[in-house]
């Protein structure tokens, strides 16, 4: 019996051919829609390999009534959606896609800044809606990126590449990092700075972290006071990491003056969640590396992953 693949989401059928050509593959039957956890459930004990979404949770539950698995590729860089402990103990390989999506998600990470910072939503929003009516000297004023302090909190690849296009804009850029990146601090020029004084410095406080227990609930209350009024709070990392109460009543406050979000504590967000109601918000649907180059990419390199582990090889990107 050929080994089964299950594959959470409807990909393109040229993705997944190379694998049809020597597995059983099987796909859930929707792009839009996650497939049902009891459907995974059950698909996972048969499966030798799985082909995860961010929104499926590979957890013990699963992991221990899957005899036959040998890894599960991640389509994301994040793998806060597995249980890794579990999956070790299980002898199951964990894959995700980091390198193909960090340019990408970088330039959204900036585009969703600038749109922030500009105000282009809303501006696009009152041209449509035909209020232009005259030029006025205030009209839509927003705020300045060249020469201000960008603090990035999280400097994995992603925030490097971030740092890298806030150097073309003149910003002076700080971080903060579970560890110091001496290298980055040399070649892109930025420094380090503790959380509080990154909070107190910035004009732009950019999320790039991965979400775990120690970045869980991060930004409290606390940390949006201690940001400046005219702070842009920009979280294109995971949703999780920030109290999103304590986000609301900081920009209702004004204790800071506008945030770009592509990502949300629960997911997806339905267009009553408070923080849409809020003109001084960007909101995108988690499209961090939704580039089509990048997304095939990423489904390209999961497809190579399955390959790898199957056939007794190393994966590229193995998660450690
Ligand atoms: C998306 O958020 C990812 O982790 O790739
Ligand atoms: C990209 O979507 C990311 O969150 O890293």
């Amino acid at each position: 019996m050929k080994p089964y693949i299950y594959i959470t989401r409807k990909l393109p059928e040229y993705v997944i051919a190379p694998l049809q050509k020597e597995f059983e593959v099987e796909m859930w039957n929707q792009e839009d829609a996650p497939v049902p956890r009891d459907t995974l459930l059950s698909k996972a004990e048969k499966a030798s390999a799985l082909l995860t979404m961010l929104s499926d949770k590979v957890d013990q539950e699963l992991l221990q009534n899957a005899a036959s698995l040998k890894v599960v590729a991640n389509l994301a860089v994040g793998y806060d959606n597995i249980d890794l402990e579990a999956a070790r103990k299980n002898g199951v390989t964990i894959t995700n896609t980091p390198d193909v999506l960090t340019e990408t998600t970088a330039d959204l990470t900036f585009a969703l800044l600038m749109a922030t910072a500009r105000r282009i939503v809303e501006a696009d929003r009152y041209i449509k809606e035909g209020k232009w009516k005259s030029w006025s000297p205030l009209l839509l004023a927003g705020m300045d990126i060249h020469h201000k302090t960008l603090g990035i909190v999280g400097m994995g690849s992603i925030g490097e590449a971030v740092a890298r296009r806030a150097k073309g804009f003149n910003m002076d850029v700080l971080y903060h990092n579970r560890s110091r990146k001496p290298e980055a601090e040399q070649s892109v020029g930025v420094r380090y700075a503790s959380f509080d004084e990154l909070l107190a410095q910035s004009d732009f406080v950019v999320v790039l972290a991965p979400l775990t227990k120690e970045t869980e609930g991060m930004f409290q209350e606390d940390q949006f006071n201690k940001m400046k009024e005219s702070a842009i709070f920009i979280n294109a990392a995971r949703g999780p990491i920030v109290n999103e109460t304590a986000l609301e009543k900081a920009l209702k406050m004004g204790e800071i003056a506008g945030a770009g979000l592509d990502v949300f504590e629960t997911e997806p967000v339905n267009k009553e969640h408070p923080l849409l109601q809020l003109n001084q918000v960007v909101a995108i649907p988690h499209i961090g590396s939704s580039s089509k180059e990048t997304r095939h990419a990423m489904m390209a390199l999961c497809v190579e992953n399955i390959f790898s582990v199957l056939k007794g090889d190393q994966p590229k990107t193995a998660v450690k």
